[in-house]
């Protein structure tokens, strides 16, 4: 089991944790994300923990379409045709900002969302040609109910939800699943310092947990468990009650 996966955010906390989980069942990896000596250096520490081939290169969400079919042809130029792909990158950005500034909504919007659409409906073609893979996108509850905290970030993630539920519907013809990855609160960069978390898991049991959410043939995942509860209650308040509350 050595076919190529392709790490879309490779700096991740969460996705250095699904990568490491992929190389200990002896994958290939390319890790792509922004910060290129960084992601090599992810590289780096993956094939002397598992001795596995691990490629690293530059990736940017918001370099759409051309940017991300010549991205793509480089992956395929290095390690072949991935037979996944992990979608890992994510943009949580300030909602109080974003509520006054559009340039702040945009980049939510556009690395979330746009971003996400771009480069998988490249991968999309790929994986329908080959008839067979995986994608698996990591959204978040957070786009299972709009609050006043977190609406931006959360109508993104929204939207990914759906254009991934559409993929499955797409390519289970073709033979290639789609995972849609929701965790609660993780311990990442992402949420450091933010005050009032609660339950907060840590990302080698998220990543670990993806992965295995792969191969019992999952469509969608709360991680950890508990939070498709978690959610279920907040969507069952009702909507002339939330509105009053501070979420
Ligand atoms: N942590 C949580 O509580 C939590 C909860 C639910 C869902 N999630 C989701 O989990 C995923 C992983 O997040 P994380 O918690 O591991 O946070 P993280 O460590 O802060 O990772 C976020 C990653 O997204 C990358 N990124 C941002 N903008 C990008 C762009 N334009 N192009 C390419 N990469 C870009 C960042 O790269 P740079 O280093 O270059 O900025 C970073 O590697 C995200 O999709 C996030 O929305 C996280």
């Amino acid at each position: 089991m050595t076919e190529p996966v392709l790490i879309l955010g490779a700096t991740s906390a969460i996705a250095r944790h699904v990568a490491a989980a992929f190389a200990r069942r002896g994958h290939t990896l390319f890790l792509a994300a922004r910060d290129a000596r960084e992601v090599e250096r992810a590289a780096s520490d993956l094939r002397i923990r598992f001795g596995v081939r691990v490629e690293s290169g530059e990736f940017d969400a918001e370099d759409y379409e051309e940017g991300h079919a010549e991205f793509l042809r480089r992956v395929v130029e290095r390690v072949g045709e991935p037979h996944g792909v992990v979608l890992a990158f994510g943009y949580l950005g300030e909602q109080e900002l974003a509520e006054r500034d559009f340039d702040e909504s945009g980049r939510i919007i556009g690395r979330n969302f746009a971003g996400a659409v771009s480069v998988l409906n490249l991968c999309a073609e790929r994986l329908a040609a080959q008839r067979g893979g995986f994608v698996i996108g990591i959204s978040s509850v957070a786009g299972d109910v709009g609050r006043q905290s977190n609406y931006l970030y959360g109508a993104s993630k929204a939207g990914l939800n759906v254009y991934l539920q559409g993929l499955r519907n797409r390519l289970f013809h073709a033979g290639v699943r789609v995972l849609t990855v929701k965790p609660g609160f993780v311990d990442t960069p992402m949420t450091y310092g933010m005050p009032r978390l609660f339950l907060v898991a840590a990302p080698e049991e998220v990543g670990e947990g993806i992965v295995r959410a792969l191969e019992r043939g999952r469509n969608v995942v709360y991680l950890p468990w508990f939070w498709r509860y978690v959610m279920l209650a907040l969507r069952l308040v009702p909507e002339g009650l939330r509105k009053r509350l501070k979420l």
